[in-house]
């Protein structure tokens, strides 16, 4: 195993819970945040979001000074050493200010070609999610292994949506889940819920339009536990943009990928 990503895997699971623990006294205090609206009434932020980041960005500086950080709220820093920390602070942050539990910290990095370290740390269950490229995928430490037995309609499914997606694309899906025997479900967060997928809680997780805080830790974790993910950018411009998001155990993912195709999900 690569001594430099060893390094930064223990530190992302050592930053992962620091920062979830702030998010964490946060959300206990929820009731005297001032919520922003950043996108639409819809798309919120808080103080907690930018604190959060601004925590993970001095602790990446001072720990991997040559790394890049792209964080949601702060943006992108261009790093040198080849690494690049793609970080949501706050994965969930509806959910969040509403007083919701189904938020998450999200922690990736990548190599300039594929994440190579993903962790998610959600606080209100205790739970720490974490891979590490050829390392496999843990929970709280227990080894995560999907086989093929969940399908589409044995299983639930996790179906993302926003404001930046057509209204109509997401009735598609659905109605196209549930007319092949399956369901679906929503918590608040895409970040965990594909840590769920990577746990095997949900047979798979997509949602038509997300960015790749929302989507590179998870990813890891789903490749590491034995699931399948469509591609997602990682470097270049590509990191900034957003796209579709879908993962699955191997008993789902093709099944769920021509669903998402014939909901004319990814053809935009
Ligand atoms: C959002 C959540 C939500 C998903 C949105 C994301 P945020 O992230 O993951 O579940 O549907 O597309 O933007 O804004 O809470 O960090
Ligand atoms: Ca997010
Ligand atoms: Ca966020």
């Amino acid at each position: 195993m690569n001594a430099d990503l060893a390094d930064r895997f223990r530190f992302a699971q050592d930053l992962a819970e620091e920062a979830g623990a702030l998010a964490l006294d946060y959300f206990r205090r929820r009731k005297d945040l001032t919520v922003e609206i950043k996108g639409g009434l819809q798309d919120v932020v808080s103080i907690a979001d930018r604190d959060v980041e601004t925590l993970i960005r001095r602790r990446i500086a001072a720990a991997f000074p040559e790394d890049g950080i792209l964080g949601e709220e702060q943006g992108l820093l261009d790093g040198r050493s080849g690494y690049t920390w793609v970080v949501d602070p706050i994965d969930g942050t509806s959910a969040f200010v509403h007083g919701h539990k189904n938020w998450c910290v999200s922690i990736a990095l990548t190599d300039d070609s594929e994440p190579v370290i993903g962790v998610i740390r959600v606080p209100c269950d205790d739970e720490t999610y974490a891979a590490q490229r050829g390392g496999g995928a843990t929970l709280n430490g227990t080894p995560l292994t999907l086989d093929g037995a969940l399908t589409l309609q044995n299983g639930l499914t996790g179906i993302g949506a926003s404001q930046s997606v057509v209204p109509e694309k997401v009735g598609a899906l659905i109605s196209g889940l549930m007319a092949v025997g399956g369901n679906y479900i929503r918590t608040g967060s895409g970040a965990q819920m594909l840590a769920f997928v990577a746990a095997g809680r949900l047979a798979g997780f997509h949602e038509p339009s997300m960015h790749a805080w929302d989507c590179l830790a998870g990813y890891c974790l789903v490749a590491e536990a034995g699931g399948l993910c469509l591609p997602f950018p990682a470097k270049g411009e590509g990191l900034l943009n957003s796209g579709p998001v879908l993962a699955a155990g191997p008993g789902a993912f093709e099944a769920l990928r021509d669903l998402a195709e014939t909901s004319i999900c990814l053809t935009d």
